[in-house]
């Protein structure tokens, strides 16, 4: 089974990801982390996120630790959602991220574009929103807990940015697909929202079978 999770930065789809993949006993794949990768080569490289090119090269990850603190920063997170607007740097992570979709017995894999481009016969597609004042909160919090010194305005704007990049660019924006289920996670916690997302799978493997 393959169960495909998109949805905007915070608004709590890595939970419910690993939450899927736990209840069905399958792999896990945070597609962001690639992004991420990408962003945190071309920072330690100096290289430009301006170019194509630049990050193109930066699409190498034969060096990196994806055990690395920080790829989850908001400064390597900017840079990600920047980069990811390029259609060469999407070409170069396709093969991966489809790899492991197809692998036996199947996969759960989150991001923005599972259920649009990287596995469209997804056995289950869901999407997961929350308000971006929601959404900042939540984040604002995380980052306070890492003991960073941050205001909630800039994160909110910080979010407002990437969701605006992310929805608008032009290979695989960040939008519903078609026959995904929508949870929205802004008035329930993100345990609860899991919980729903568990219930609309078996739901639907009730149905398939
Ligand atoms: O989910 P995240 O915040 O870790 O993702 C970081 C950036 O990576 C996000 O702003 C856009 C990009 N991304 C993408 O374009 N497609 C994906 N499937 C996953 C992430």
């Amino acid at each position: 089974m393959i169960v495909a999770v998109d949805g905007p930065a915070a608004s709590g789809k890595g939970t419910i990801a690993r939450a899927i993949a736990r209840r069905f006993d399958l792999p896990h794949l945070d597609t962001g982390l690639l992004y991420r990768a990408v962003g945190l080569n071309l920072l330690r490289w100096g290289g430009d996120p301006e170019s194509e090119f630049s990050a193109l090269r930066a699409c190498d990850f034969s060096q990196m630790d994806f055990a690395d603190a920080e790829l989850k920063s908001e400064a390597v997170g900017g840079i990600a959602s920047r980069i990811s607007v390029y259609p060469m740097v999407r070409q170069a992570l396709v093969e991966r991220q489809r790899q492991f979709a197809g692998q036996p017995g199947g996969a759960v894999l989150d991001g923005r574009d599972i259920g649009t481009v990287i596995a469209p016969d997804a056995d289950a597609k869901l999407f997961v929103t929350a308000r971006p004042e929601v959404r900042a909160q939540r984040r604002y919090e995380e980052l306070k807990r890492f003991g960073l010194d941050v205001h909630l305005a800039d994160v909110l704007l910080d979010i407002q940015a990437r969701d605006e990049r992310d929805r608008n660019r032009a290979t695989a924006p960040l939008r519903p697909a078609a026959d995904a289920e929508l949870i929205d996670t802004s008035e329930m916690g993100v345990e609860a929202a899991a919980a729903q997302a568990i219930a609309v799978i078996e739901r639907r493997l009730h149905v398939s079978i």
